[in-house]
């Protein structure tokens, strides 16, 4: 230890005195990333949130995540390798990214550079450090297509939009360091996340907000005006089409298994995470005026082009594999978690 600086020393300490290890978790300011935060902390972990809060909200780390913040990009090389010398990461948890479908298809330059060339940023600061293990978040979307349902991790991946090409890329990647190097990963293809911490310490702030139940409850708050369904005749039992919806803290009980997964020597692997149930947008928004007890003003409009009538994962292999179990799979609850949190936000 003689050539660490006392700031290096005593997080050096630190780390050899928790048993869990210390995690860096970039993004950590964003929507799962915050709850995955609280679910490393609650059983253990150091952790350390990495985020550039182009996003991320700096208050919830602040006063409900308690955690060490660093304000940074991960394409700033110098201040990884500046942090990888300073801290003993044991694993990284990549959550930052771009994550706007539509952007992507308009700006596909923007999601190739966060999304890809920055991710491959962090991955050589992490092999520079020596850092083997990452958990790393990928998508539905790198799918495209459903050929058939549910959707296994042998479903074919045909992306229809750079978004989802972008997360395909850095899947090629992470395959390609961990068949060269020494480096293991998680790699979770989330359907759609949802819901919010239990006791509403925790929830979805986007801005812009793209995701269906927080555009429902938002409406129902009155701070927007109208939900859109778009289309109400595909081939589905009530017309509208069905998505899986995942409850966050369930993505993050995932994220702590794949984590011990891999400090138990576990090797590199791709899981679903998915809620196994698909929900119509009708059920989301027939569920929401249940909970909330208000009226929710819907405007019927056209198919849009792209959207397929049903897209439900199959979460078999986590279950078997790191034994993951979703325990808030009831629709209604993932939509009372999520009022909770946007009455208490808004
Ligand atoms: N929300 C979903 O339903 C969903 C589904 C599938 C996959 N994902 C993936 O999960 C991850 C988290 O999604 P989310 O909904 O929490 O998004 P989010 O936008 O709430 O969180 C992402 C965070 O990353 C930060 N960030 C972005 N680029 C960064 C950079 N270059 N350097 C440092 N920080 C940066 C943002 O400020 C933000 O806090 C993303 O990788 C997303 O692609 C999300």
């Amino acid at each position: 230890m003689a050539e660490l600086d006392d700031y290096a020393q005593l997080n050096f300490l630190e780390t050899l005195l928790s048993n869990k290890g210390k995690i860096l978790v970039t993004g950590g300011a964003g929507y799962i990333g915050s709850h995955v935060v609280l679910t490393l902390k609650d059983a253990g972990y150091d952790v350390i949130v990495f985020d550039n809060l182009i996003y991320g909200h700096q208050d919830l780390v602040e006063t409900v995540l308690n955690v060490e913040l660093i304000v940074g990009d991960i394409s700033d090389r110098p201040l990884l390798d500046d942090l990888f010398q300073q801290h003993s990461i044991d694993a990284v948890m990549h959550f930052a990214a771009f994550a706007y479908v539509g952007e992507s298809i308009q700006d596909p330059q923007k999601y190739y550079r966060n999304n890809v060339a920055n991710t491959l940023i962090l991955l050589e600061a992490m092999k520079a450090a020596s850092i083997d293990k990452l958990v790393f978040s990928s998508t539905c979307a790198t799918y495209g297509v459903a050929e058939f349902s549910p959707i296994t991790e042998k479903h074919p991946q045909q992306p229809i939009n750079p978004y989802g090409g972008s997360k395909l890329m850095v899947e090629q990647i992470l395959k390609d360091f961990s068949k060269a190097y020494n480096f293991n990963y998680v790699c979770f293809r989330y359907f759609n996340a949802a819901g919010a911490h239990p006791e509403g310490l925790l929830g979805e702030d986007h801005d812009p907000e793209p995701h269906l139940i927080p555009l429902v409850l938002l409406t129902a708050l009155g701070v927007r005006k109208f939900i859109s369904i778009f289309g109400t005749d595909y081939p589905t039992p009530d017309g509208t089409c069905i998505r899986d919806y995942i409850h966050v803290l369930d993505i993050a009980q995932a994220h702590l298994l794949g984590l011990e997964y891999l400090q138990n020597g576990g090797k590199s692997d791709v899981f679903n995470l998915g809620n196994g149930s698909g929900f119509s947008i009708q059920e989301v928004i027939d569920t929401a005026i249940k909970v909330t007890q208000r009226d929710i003003n819907v405007k019927i409009g056209d198919r849009r082009l792209g959207d397929p009538p049903i897209l439900v994962g199959s979460a078999e292999k986590a279950t078997k594999i790191l034994g993951w179990k979703p325990q808030y799979s009831s629709l209604e609850d993932i939509v009372a978690h999520a009022w909770q949190w946007h009455q208490k936000r808004h």
